[in-house]
Parts: C-alpha cells; sequence; structure tokens
C-alpha cells in the first residue's frame, strides 16, 4: 500500500470517529444549571435552563437529575426541540409544601408540542394531602393541578417513573401519538378525591404496561378521542378501576375506539372493567373493546356498563344516552365479587349496547354461599363457555 493510502485510512478512521462521539447525546446535568438536591431550594429555573439547552441542541440530548430532592413549582417544558431528548431522572421531584403554589395552574409538570422523548425513572412528589384535605373541607380551593401532563407530544416514552400523592390526576395524555408507559408505580391513598393514576384523552397509539396503580380514583381513565390504546399487565387497586368515560356529556363528542386490556389484576378495587356514560344526548360511540385474562379480587362491580349518569338527576333531559356502544368482548374474567351483582350491563333505553360477547366468565360472591348474580338491560350479544353468574344476554 502507498504511504498517501495509509494516510487517506488514518484520516477516514479519525474523522469516523469523531462523527460516533458527535452523535452521542450531550448531558446536560441540572446541577450545573444550578439545581440544589436539598428539597429545600427552588430547581424551577435550573430545570428549566437545562430544557431550553438540551431543545435547541441539534444532537440528541440528555437531562439529567442525579439522586436527591428537588423542589419544583409549576413548570413548562416547551417544544418543538430540533432532536430527541433524553430525561434521566434518579431523583424525586417535590412539589411546594403550600398546595396552592402548584394547584393554580391545573398543570405542575407540563410538556407540550414535544417529538420525541423520553422521560426514564424517577419519583413525582406532589404532596397532595393539603389540597385534598382543603376540598373535604369545602373551603374554597384552587382547581388543583395534574402531576405530569403530555400535551401535543408524539413519540413519547415514560419508563419507570414512580408518582405519589398527586392533587388531581397523576399523569395525563392528551392530544398525543404513539405514547409507551412502562414500568410506573402510582401511589394515593384509597379516598384521596379525583386521583386518577392515568387519563388519556384525544390520543391514539398509547401503550401502558407493566405498571401499578394504587390510588383513589380511576386506575385508568379513558376520555373522548382515544384510539388505539393498548394495557397490559395492570394491577389496579385500591382505586375506581379501569374506567371508559364517563362519556357523553357534551353533545358532539370524539368516540372512543379499539381498546384493548389483558393480563392484568384488580385488587379492592370500586369497580374492575366500566363503562359509564352521562345520560345525556350525544354523537359520541364506544367500540372495539377487549378484555381478556384478567383476575378480580374482591372487586365491588367487576364487570359493569353504566350508561345512566347523571349525579343528582340533573341536566339528564331523556333519561337516555346518545353514546352507542357496541362490539365488547370479554373473555376469560374471573375471581371474586363484594356486591351480589358481579355483572351489570345497564345501556341505553334509546340507544342499546349491541355485539356484546362474554366467554369463560367465572365470578363468585366473596365469602358466601350464594350465587353471584348479573343484569341486563337493552343489551344484544353472545355468549360462549362458561358463564357464572348466570348470564342475561
Ligand atoms: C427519535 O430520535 C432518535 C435520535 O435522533 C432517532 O433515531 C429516532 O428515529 C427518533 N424517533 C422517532 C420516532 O422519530
Ligand atoms: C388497534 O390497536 C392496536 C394497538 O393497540 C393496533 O396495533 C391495531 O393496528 C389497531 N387496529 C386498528 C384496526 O386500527
Amino acid at each position: 500500500m502507498a504511504d498517501y493510502m495509509v494516510y487517506w485510512l488514518v484520516l477516514i478512521l479519525v474523522a469516523t470517529s469523531m462523527c460516533t462521539t458527535e452523535a452521542a447525546a450531550t448531558t446536560y446535568n441540572v446541577i450545573t444549571f444550578g439545581a440544589k438536591p436539598d428539597g429545600q431550594t427552588d430547581a424551577s429555573q435550573p430545570f428549566l435552563k437545562a430544557w431550553a439547552s438540551a431543545c435547541r441542541s441539534v444532537q440528541q440530548s440528555k437531562i439529567y437529575a442525579p439522586k436527591g430532592r428537588y423542589l419544583l413549582k409549576q413548570v413548562t417544558f416547551t417544544g418543538p426541540c430540533r432532536n430527541q431528548i433524553k430525561v434521566q431522572i434518579d431523583g424525586t421531584l417535590v412539589a411546594p409544601d403550600d398546595y396552592r403554589v402548584i394547584g393554580n395552574s391545573n398543570y405542575w409538570i407540563l410538556f407540550i408540542l414535544i417529538n420525541n422523548i423520553s422521560i426514564i425513572g424517577g419519583t413525582l412528589d406532589a404532596k397532595g394531602a393539603g389540597f385534598w384535605a382543603c376540598r373535604r373541607s369545602g373551603k374554597n380551593c384552587p382547581v388543583g393541578a395534574n402531576s405530569i401532563t403530555f400535551n401535543r407530544a408524539n413519540d413519547v416514552v415514560i419508563s419507570g417513573l414512580t408518582s405519589i400523592n398527586s392533587q388531581l390526576m397523576h399523569l395525563v395524555i392528551n392530544s398525543c401519538n404513539n405514547v409507551m408507559v412502562r414500568n410506573v408505580g402510582i401511589v394515593a391513598p384509597d379516598l384521596s378525591p379525583n386521583t386518577d393514576g392515568i387519563h388519556v384523552q384525544y390520543s391514539t397509539g398509547v401503550t401502558i404496561t407493566g405498571s401499578s396503580i394504587k390510588t383513589g380514583d380511576d386506575c385508568i381513565s379513558i376520555g373522548p378521542g382515544t384510539r388505539n390504546l393498548w394495557m397490559e399487565k395492570i394491577q389496579c387497586g385500591p382505586g375506581h378501576g379501569v374506567s371508559i368515560g364517563s362519556l357523553g356529556r357534551d353533545y358532539n363528542e370524539a368516540g372512543v375506539q379499539n381498546l384493548t386490556l389483558t393480563d392484568s389484576v384488580f385488587s379492592g378495587s370500586d369497580n374492575g372493567l366500566r363503562v359509564k356514560t352521562w345520560a345525556r344526548p350525544s354523537n359520541g360511540f364506544v367500540r372495539d373493546i377487549h378484555y381478556r385474562n384478567i383476575l378480580m379480587k374482591n372487586v365491588h362491580n367487576p364487570i359493569i356498563i353504566d350508561q345512566n349518569y347523571c349525579p343528582s338527576n340533573q341536566g339528564c333531559p331523556h333519561q337516555g344516552s346518545g353514546i352507542k356502544i357496541s362490539s365488547i368482548s370479554y373473555e376469560n374474567i374471573q375471581g371474586t365479587s363484594t356486591t351480589e351483582v358481579a355483572m351489570i350491563f345497564d345501556c341505553s333505553p334509546i340507544n342499546p349496547c349491541t355485539d356484546i360477547s362474554l366467554r369463560d366468565i367465572k365470578i363468585s360472591l366473596v365469602n358466601s354461599g350464594t350465587k353471584a348474580k348479573s343484569y341486563c338491560k337493552n343489551i344484544g350479544g353472545r355468549t360462549s363457555g362458561v358463564i357464572l353468574p348466570d348470564n342475561c344476554l
């Protein structure tokens, strides 16, 4: 080989290795932006500055929060950014002790208009107890904050996040596409009001897997405009179950379509598999829902469709829901109910449920010699395999 060829070869190798180094993510450590991991010093500005740098970066970048406690007030992380951002949190983000500081804005931590972001690890402690106490006392309280919200974000991964004691909902996914939520842990007391675990609405292609949710409201709540939602390996309870709804409060409402919940366990929850709609006119719908391989342990209402939601019997002029429910399958649902009527299908008189299928259902009444019962109203469908309680379809 001629000398000049060796020379060019070396040059190419050096150039290639430089490119590789450049492609590696730049790390923005919040400590270098002035954050103090003492749980006392306001770290909002350091986090926002780290975000601004990462968001400007042409290369992939990483925001890193080492172990420790970081006090955060309301923070909004806005995109679009120029490349992928990974946020790795080894520490805990804590809200101020005074619940009014975050409680006035509906959001504690908000990500908006971002494509391609991962949140890895981290614990969020919103210290919601003061806010719940305010609401219980019937005083004038602020609106309250959801702990972490993604608005209009695409290609999102949330992995290994823990959230405790949110004022309102823990994790909200609104108007997003392609979101993976895995191995998250959510905890709030049984009686904490409206502390839903994960709320999804107006979003397509959300997956929630391997997550444990113990809370005071729905473990997962599903709002209008949710499509292609996959949920598996969910542990729910205490809490109000996995709920589609409440839907149909408004006349014009986007439908809910193509949801699967599989390989999940409900323990001591108020509901298991619930669909709930207002008894009001609406053009919304719920269709193509699949529940499979579900274990119920002492669940209050293991299977329930309630189309007659009308708190205080107000604002429901025709007492019939316009939400059209069709094509829901329940397959291999087993375990125990704490109420006698373990399966309730209370569908709309003006808009009956159609194409409901039951296969291999074995739910018994806990600690009792009597059999569980089922209730059907305005419903059509089919059954196969073992159906306990006796089917009313
Ligand atoms: C996210 O960004 C990474 C790094 O730039 C890229 O490889 C990946 O394709 C992006 N993902 C999506 C869904 O755009
Ligand atoms: C239904 O949702 C799943 C993801 O949960 C997706 O893979 C599938 O393509 C969707 N089906 C249709 C018909 O859109």
